[in-house]
């Protein structure tokens, strides 16, 4: 079969779809059958960690083959053509990215460079990833300044964008360097407002001198396509996601962009194999899995041909069929804003009387696999892959149903 045949009619190729129609247009049983899933697994965590479609596994092999061949011909060119790819599918330029092996190094990259002194101090929120925080204390701890966790809602499934802005304006402090948030936190599954919340960071950063100025860092993983905005243009001032969750590029792959008006504010942390640019600098140097770090390329064309919005939308629809059926169980509770503006593809929630773990291990009897965040309270967790279909959302509520039986 021809790998182009999920998109349906090649005229579809030159039309932006509109947002009613986005996630029609795609033949969604052929863009699956590109991937090696087990058919016998109902796999509702496939963020966790990528599987890969052909085209990538095809570009890992080529690009092996030649490295196989001659492992001086370290294709720089290559190199080049995956930043540009990044670049056009963030809106970002392409020098103001870095390579890094995934999130938690980039994390780890960007505190660790951050000019930061010891009467400063980075403020996270209580739900940030446990690798975000811990990336920030060790930064942190190695100068002597202080992270502070607060709390920017109440409650998840009843956030909006006034109360986290409002609650982010009243937590930054003038010691405050850095805020870390999460585009979408695994933990809950909210999308947070990160234009709200850049907007806030803008306003304390008035008259403050470059040393002083507080930055706005996004570990946005769950949001790079799964949401259908330009991750460099969300107003954040870094931007860090791994390649290797929802945008199905090889396992061990990930991007960290940088404003460029403050990139002489995060100096290097390790050695550095580019010298593209003065970002692309913070990626980590020595030599790489560089067959990974190339068909990254083949993971955005992928997704290019797909279309954002068609991806964003096929996720958003089957989310929603899922907090929808859940919303109809008795003794279900969701944690998951119902809101899509407030949401993406992950939905959390609790079945009465059953621990998380517990519901992950029930519905594992059945072969549908989900998952709990372990680092946070361990809600029962869904994701909603563009691999995943209407009928094992069906299925899943199906079974979620006699649990609470
Ligand atoms: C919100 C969030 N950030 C960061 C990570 C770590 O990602 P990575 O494996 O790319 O370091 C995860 C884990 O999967 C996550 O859920």
């Amino acid at each position: 079969m021809d790998r182009r045949d999920f998109l349906v009619g090649t005229g579809l190729l030159a039309v932006a779809p509109t947002a009613a129609s986005a996630a029609q247009g795609l033949d969604w049983g052929a863009v699956r059958r590109q991937f090696r899933l087990d058919p016998s697994l109902t796999n509702l965590g496939l963020f966790y960690l990528a599987s890969n479609p052909r085209e990538v596994r095809d570009a890992v092999e080529d690009y092996k083959r030649r490295l196989d061949a001659n492992s001086h011909d370290l294709m720089p060119d290559q190199a080049q053509a995956v930043a540009v790819a990044l670049g056009q599918y963030t809106g970002g330029a392409p020098d103001d990215i870095a390579f890094v092996p995934n999130t938690t190094i980039g994390l780890s990259i960007v505190y660790g460079g951050l000019k930061l002194r010891a009467d400063q101090e980075i403020l996270l929120s209580d739900q940030d990833h446990a690798w975000h925080q811990e990336a920030a204390k060790l930064a942190a701890s190695r100068v002597g300044a202080k992270v502070r966790v607060g709390t920017l809602f109440e409650s998840s499934a009843r956030v909006t964008e006034d109360e986290v802005a409002s609650r982010l304006r009243s937590s930054i402090t003038p010691q405050t360097r850095a805020v870390g948030i999460t585009w979408v936190q695994s933990s809950t599954g909210v999308r947070m407002p990160v234009r709200a919340c850049a907007a806030v960071v803008a306003q304390a950063n008035n008259s403050r001198a470059p040393e002083d100025r507080c930055l706005l860092v996004v570990d946005g993983v769950h949001g790079l396509a799964a949401v259908d905005d330009d991750a460099a243009r969300l107003g954040a001032d870094v931007f860090v996601a791994g390649t290797h969750k929802w945008l199905f590029g090889p396992r061990g792959t990930g991007m960290v962009w940088v404003n460029p008006q403050v990139s002489d504010q995060i100096v290097p942390l390790l050695p550095s194999l580019s010298g593209r640019s003065e970002t692309a600098s913070l990626g980590p140097g020595g030599f790489h899995a560089f067959e990974q770090y190339f068909a990254v390329r083949a993971a955005v064309e992928f997704h290019r041909r797909l279309g954002r919005p068609r991806v964003a939308a096929r996720i958003t629809e089957l989310a929603t069929r899922f907090k929808d059926g859940l919303a109809e169980i008795p003794g279900v509770v969701l944690h998951t804003p119902r809101d899509p503006a407030m949401s993406a593809g992950i939905v959390c929630f609790d079945v009465t009387g059953h621990t998380g773990n517990e519901v992950v291990a029930l519905l594992g009897e059945k072969r549908i696999q989900i998952t709990t965040a372990a680092y946070r309270i361990p809600y029962a967790r869904v994701g909603t892959s563009i691999l995943n279909t209407p009928e094992e959302i069906d299925k899943t509520l199906k079974e979620i149903r006699a649990i609470t039986r």
